[in-house]
């Protein structure tokens, strides 16, 4: 992409953020954080989609699906003091990365 472009965009972004959601979070600071974006990770978990994007209220949120792909993933996450969930298991479908931009 043109460096221009990017810089531009860059300019008219006042808020960024990268992170992280879940379906049965570590943190709850990892839940969805709207019924938007709980619609979103729904469609994800699907497998009707890998990634989407949507407008929620102004705030562009946009998720990329992740799974466990490996046993590791899975086993962080089954022994981690917070979990909710014990029964994670390679395949599963966990979450999405995050982007929301306003
Ligand atoms: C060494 C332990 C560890 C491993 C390995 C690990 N995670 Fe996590 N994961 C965490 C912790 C701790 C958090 C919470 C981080 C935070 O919010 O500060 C987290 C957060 C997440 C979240 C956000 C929802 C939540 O649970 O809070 C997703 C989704 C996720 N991990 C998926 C994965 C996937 C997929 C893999 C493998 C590619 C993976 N994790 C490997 C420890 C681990």
């Amino acid at each position: 992409m043109p460096a221009q472009f990017v810089k531009e965009l860059g300019k008219q972004l006042k808020e960024f953020e990268l992170s992280l959601v879940g379906t049965d979070p570590l943190y709850a600071s990892n839940a969805p954080k709207s019924d938007a974006e709980k619609d979103l990770l729904k469609k994800l978990e699907s497998g009707k989609a890998k990634v989407l994007t949507i407008d929620d209220g102004g705030t562009t949120v946009g998720m990329s699906a992740d799974y466990a792909i490996v046993q590791g993933c899975a086993d962080c996450h089954n022994n981690h003091p917070k979990t909710t969930k014990k029964d994670w298991k390679k395949g599963d479908f966990m979450g999405a990365i995050v982007v929301r931009m306003k």
